[in-house]
């Protein structure tokens, strides 16, 4: 035999592929124990597991029976597999008999599948179909998607106080107890609605309204995330329902009804108004507020946005975050008091709303300063060609510091 040595060059493409898989390997096996250790989180607000009210615990009731039998199963065929493999790996044996065949193996193995699905998809469909009911309604709220928040507006339910249609954002607001039915959909692309601890996800779908359950069982804040890609800043989508027991929702609703109080003349606010009216309310309504003859300034977000609307800051100190739920609003200590409270203390908390102590104001001032190098949007004119002009989020309004400072006392006494 001769043996050839390989030339140290023509060795070199493979010993670089080895380095790869091993650290392709590693990397896998770090990647891998971290998804396995995030499990163990004890802060994860969007717990699939941990059901907060009678429609994610249906959810709850069926995935873990489900993923139960699943699991049996799965043991079953893996220690099956790793048997043969060990006990007839091969030893330099002869090759056993070969036969085929053994109806009562195949009928059974059929069978015993067969039935295992037949019970889940029965007790799955019910869900479903129960997950679906609309008959049992309590109260209605209609929910848009649009790039990258999410509007609340609450037709008139007399039989809540709702007697004029409340517009809100990012913070959905409701009575703990109360079947809610929301009715989804979105202005420009699709959007998916899911506070994982009160039910399942849906898609607000342009051109569509799609319908989702959710009813809560104790005060509190849950947190969701928009689950469709829908662009930019997808991930900085983020929804919170807060759940508040009904004497609390009553004041919340008799809250963002009131009429618009102007901030006194001579004051700093009373500036930020006249600066608020003449940058701000092109995209942003402020419901009651005057132009300074008289007539009501109204919002057009349609000559400007490409979804045709801009959050409703009428109440903005009412909800603690702001940006379609990716800023707090209120500073972290502050943030902690309310979010960390318990069901009895947590009502009046969240509806002391945002003070000027309170207020997360160097996030606020980064925001106006300048939105799109905060938060990814599509504001830059020079692409804009495929929206007619129009932004996709709110753009670089360049206010001088001396206005930013005006807004943010005009905005404080909206609450
Ligand atoms: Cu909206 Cu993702």
């Amino acid at each position: 035999m001769i043996h050839v040595r390989t030339p140290r060059r023509l060795l070199a493409p493979f010993n670089l592929l080895a380095s790869v898989v091993q650290r392709l390997h590693r990397g896998l096996l770090t990647s891998g124990a971290a998804i396995v250790l995030a499990g163990c989180a004890t802060n994860a607000p969007q717990d699939t597991w941990k059901p907060k009210g009678p429609n994610a615990a249906k959810i709850d009731n069926l995935q873990k029976p489900v993923f139960a039998v699943a699991g049996i199963v799965g043991v079953i065929v893996f220690a099956a597999v790793l048997y043969s493999v060990v006990k007839f790996r091969d030893r330099g044996q002869p090759i056993p008999h070969q036969s085929h065949g053994n109806p009562a193996l195949e009928i059974t193995l059929t069978i015993i599948p067969a039935l295992i699905l037949t019970i889940v998809g029965v007790f799955t469909v019910r869900s479903v179909f129960d997950l679906a009911k609309t008959s049992d309604t309590e109260m209605i709220i209609n929910v848009t998607g649009q790039q990258w928040w999410w509007e609340y507006d609450y037709p008139v339910q007399e039989q809540f106080g709702i007697t004029q249609p409340i517009i809100t954002s990012g913070q959905l607001v409701i009575p703990v107890g109360t079947k809610v039915l929301l009715r989804e959909t979105s202005r420009d692309v699709i959007h998916s609605y899911w506070i994982p601890v009160l039910n399942g996800k849906r898609d607000a779908v342009p051109g569509r309204v799609q319908t989702n359950r959710i009813e809560a069982d104790n005060p509190g804040i849950y947190a969701g995330q928009c689950t469709e890609f829908c662009g930019l800043s997808h991930a900085n989508m983020r929804m919170e329902a807060i759940a508040l027991s009904k004497d609390d929702f009553a004041k919340w609703v008799a809250n963002q009804q009131t009429e618009y109080v102007a901030p006194a003349d001579g004051t700093l606010a009373k500036e930020g108004e006249a600066v608020f009216l003449n940058q701000c309310v092109r995209c942003h309504q402020v419901n009651g507020l005057k132009r300074a003859d008289g007539t009501p300034a109204i919002a057009a977000p349609d000559e400007n946005v490409w979804s045709g609307a801009a959050p409703n800051l009428t109440h903005l100190m009412s909800r603690n975050t702001f940006a379609g739920a990716m800023f707090d609003l209120a500073k972290p200590e502050c943030r902690k008091n309310v979010w960390e409270s318990d069901s009895a203390t947590f009502g009046g908390k969240y509806l002391t709303g945002v003070t000027k102590d309170c207020l997360n104001e160097s996030a606020l001032r980064a925001w106006l300063r300048n939105a799109p190098a905060v938060k990814p949007m599509y504001t830059n004119p020079e692409q804009l060609a495929a929206t007619d002009g129009k932004y996709r989020g709110m753009p670089y309004l360049g206010l001088s510091e001396s206005d930013i400072e005006k807004l943010v006392a005009y905005l404080l006494t909206r609450n």
